[in-house]
This record gives C-alpha cells, sequence and structure tokens, in this order.
C-alpha cells in the first residue's frame, strides 16, 4: 500500500537523505573545521551506526510513505565498508526511482563500476576549487584536485549520472568561478554553484561570505550566455540554466537568497539513526532505538506520519525573513548536507 502524506504545510514527502557514516577524509572549513573535529573528537563507534539492515528497513517503510529519491550521504559516504551491498538492496525497493550519492569524489575511481554495478544510478562530486593550493587549503587535508577528478572521469566512464558541486565563499574561492564553469562546459558536466549555508555551530558562518545566485549569474554572463531549463519536478533544489547551443547545466542552489522551503519535501536520516525534518533542526527523532525495540513496522510508519505530519520546519524561509530564533542546530557532517 503507498500511502501519500503531506506535513502541516502541504508538502510531501518524497526523499530520504540517507547518512551512512559522520567520518570524512576531508575537513572542509565550510562544515569540518579542523580545529573541532580533531584527533580527540569521538566519531561515532560502530555499534552506533545504523546497520545495512536496519537502513534498507527503514528505507521501505519510507517508500510506502510516497519516497521516491534515495541520496546516500555521510560525511563521506564511500568511507562505509561495502556500501555496494546496501545499494543493491536499496534499488530494489518498490517504489523507489532515483538513487544518487554525495561524495567528495576521492574513493569514486576505486568504486564507480561496483557502484554502478550495484544499481546506483547518479552521483554528485563536490569540487570548490581546480586550483591545487587552494583546493588543499579548503579541504584541509593537502589533498590536491587529481583523485577527485579523477574520480570524476571514472564515474562519467562507469555510466553513473554525475554533477559537480562547488560551494562558493567570498573571500576564498570566488576567483575560481569562471574557471569551474568553464571546464565543467567544455567536459559536458553539470555544474551547481552552492550558496555558503549556516549549518551547525562551527562553521563560522556570515552573511558577508555568501555569494547569491545573483551575483554569481552576473558573473557568469559576463562570459556565457545562459537559459533557464524547466523545473525537472516538484521540490528541485537546484534553478538550472543551460549554455546557449549547448545540453550542457549549470546550476544555482540559493539557501540564503532564494529560499525554497515551501516545497521541501526531504527528510534526513543521521548515521545513528535520528531523523530530522530539516536541515536546520537541531532535534533528532531516535528511530535506532525504535528499530532495535520490539516496535513491529506498522508501529514505526504510524510514528513516521505522525512526525511528518506535524512538521512545519522553514528554517532558510525563515532566515530570509530575520525571524530565525537562536535555535539548536545540527552539524553539517553529521546529517549530510
Ligand atoms: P540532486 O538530486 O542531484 O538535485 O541532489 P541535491 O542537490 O538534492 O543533493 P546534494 O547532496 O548534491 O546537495 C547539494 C546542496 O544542496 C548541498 O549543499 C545541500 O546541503 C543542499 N541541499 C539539499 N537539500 C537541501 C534542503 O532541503 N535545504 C537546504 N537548505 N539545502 C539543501
Ligand atoms: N554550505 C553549503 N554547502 C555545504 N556543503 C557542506 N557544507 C556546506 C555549507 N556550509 C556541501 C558540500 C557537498 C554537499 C553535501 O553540501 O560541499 O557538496
Ligand atoms: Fe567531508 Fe563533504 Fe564535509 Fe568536506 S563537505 S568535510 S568532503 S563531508
Ligand atoms: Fe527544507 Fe529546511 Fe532546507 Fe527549508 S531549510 S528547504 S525546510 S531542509
Amino acid at each position: 500500500m503507498n500511502r501519500h502524506i503531506k506535513d502541516s504545510l502541504d508538502r510531501p514527502l518524497r526523499d530520504l537523505r540517507i547518512s551512512v557514516i559522520d567520518r570524512c577524509n576531508f575537513r572542509c572549513q565550510y562544515c569540518m573545521p579542523a580545529e573541532i573535529f580533531d584527533e580527540d573528537f569521538q566519531f561515532l563507534p560502530k555499534s552506533e551506526l545504523l546497520s545495512y539492515e536496519e537502513i534498507v528497513r527503514l528505507s521501505k517503510i519510507f517508500a510506502d510513505l510516497g519516497v521516491k529519491k534515495l541520496r546516500l550521504t555521510g560525511g563521506e559516504p564511500l568511507l562505509r565498508k561495502n556500501l555496494t551491498t546496501l545499494i543493491a538492496e536499496l534499488v530494489k525497493i518498490e517504489g523507489i526511482e532515483d538513487l544518487g550519492l554525495t561524495t567528495n569524489g576521492v574513493y569514486l575511481k576505486k568504486h564507480a563500476n561496483n557502484l554502478k554495478a550495484a544499481g546506483l544510478q547518479r552521483v554528485n562530486i563536490s569540487l570548490d576549487s581546480l586550483d591545487d593550493n587552494l583546493f588543499k587549503q579548503m579541504n584541509g587535508r593537502d589533498i590536491g584536485i587529481k583523485p577527485v577528478i579523477a574520480g570524476i572521469t571514472a564515474a562519467k566512464d562507469a555510466g553513473l549520472g554525475v554533477k559537480v558541486n562547488m560551494v562558493v565563499k567570498k573571500g576564498t574561492n570566488e576567483a575560481q568561478i569562471l574557471p569551474m564553469a568553464h571546464f565543467c562546459k567544455e567536459t559536458d558536466i553539470s555544474l551547481r554553484f552552492i550558496e555558503f549555508m549556516d549549518v551547525g555551530h562551527t562553521n563560522g558562518w556570515q552573511l558577508k561570505n555568501v555569494m547569491t545566485k545573483k551575483e554569481l549569474h552576473a558573473l557568469l554572463r559576463t562570459e556565457f550566455d545562459l537559459e533557464p531549463v524547466a523545473e525537472d519536478y516538484y521540490g528541485e533544489v537546484a534553478k538550472r540554466y543551460r549554455y546557449k547551443g549547448t545540453m550542457t547545466e549549470v546550476g544555482f542552489i540559493t539557501s540564503v537568497s532564494e529560499s525554497f522551503c515551501s516545497s521541501c519535501t526531504r527528510a534526513r536520516l543521521s548515521a545513528n539513526g535520528s531523523l530530522y525534518t530539516c536541515l536546520f533542526n537541531g532535534k533528532g527523532h531516535d528511530l535506532k532505538s525504535m528499530l532495535r525495540s520490539d516496535m513491529s513496522d506498522g508501529e514505526l510508519t504510524n510514528f513516521i506520519i505522525s512526525l511528518w505530519n506535524n512538521r512545519d520546519d522553514r528554517y532558510s524561509d525563515e532566515r530570509a525573513a530575520g525571524t530565525v530564533k537562536g535555535q539548536e542546530k545540527i552539524e553539517m557532517s553529521f546529517i549530510g548536507g
């Protein structure tokens, strides 16, 4: 039975973003600053991570409630062992039409073929600079762009859909915007510029560091002719354009300057099995304890229905309206963006 449920603002539940691990091989300043996520930082022990069986059980319940899109995130999801085992189970779930993975790409060269063979459809790869030194500085780990480019190439060669995500931070990498646009246009890769967001409490976010879609678009227009592309589906995150005369797309993720909460259909599952109804909501709902109790699927389903029915999150809208109260927020690396 497929029950389609709506939240208190009439938004359906369509996507589930699943964080499979809270660790990462990078220390991007805007996500996991090295000063905080240092050698003493307590990451989750293995016993606290949802098992693949638990993730599959929950995904089936979510699919039954109308979820069509699943996205695996981290931290860095490719650090979790045997991820292909999970992927092969998730693609079999009735109702799931789209399965993607968000990664920094470093381990993609090794895994791309196996991920595709297991049934993964798409990868979104983060790359904030083509300049090696700047990239090393931004990822905090002295890793240059070479393995990421190799990962992008391997993913394309394997037949996976590929998008590149570039978080733009004013004062850090805006000189990389045009080089990234040229590189992605020439290699026919869909690039999305992401406005730097105030996720969590540790990334030193300031409005003055946000490069808005308007500013990005104006800069791109100095070298490219862009035409808008119609929305692919209700609630799409990126505003998409095409380089005129090509099929290559470039998009903008405008959480700060043009919030998109009114059509937000996304739920998020943290690596330790808590469910978050907004990227900026600090309060998760502990599904892991329920999974590990004697609760039935029906009882879990009812719990999720009532949670979604009561959902009223619209953080980015509230930020734009200046009505955010100093609420507790979850860290990006814990919830996978
Ligand atoms: P596609 O299905 O390919 O469109 O993926 P996606 O853009 O939804 O996922 P991805 O993991 O590539 O995320 C790109 C950026 O969008 C990241 O910075 C995410 O944090 C951000 N993002 C995704 N969903 C939301 C959302 O619901 N709210 C906000 N504020 N940002 C989001
Ligand atoms: N603001 C915007 N995007 C971010 N990401 C990580 N932290 C932030 C932030 N503070 C991006 C990553 C990745 C995606 C999951 O989220 O670069 O592409
Ligand atoms: Fe790791 Fe991605 Fe966060 Fe960078 S943005 S630290 S690659 S999870
Ligand atoms: Fe959805 Fe929250 Fe992002 Fe708004 S801020 S789009 S409600 S996740």
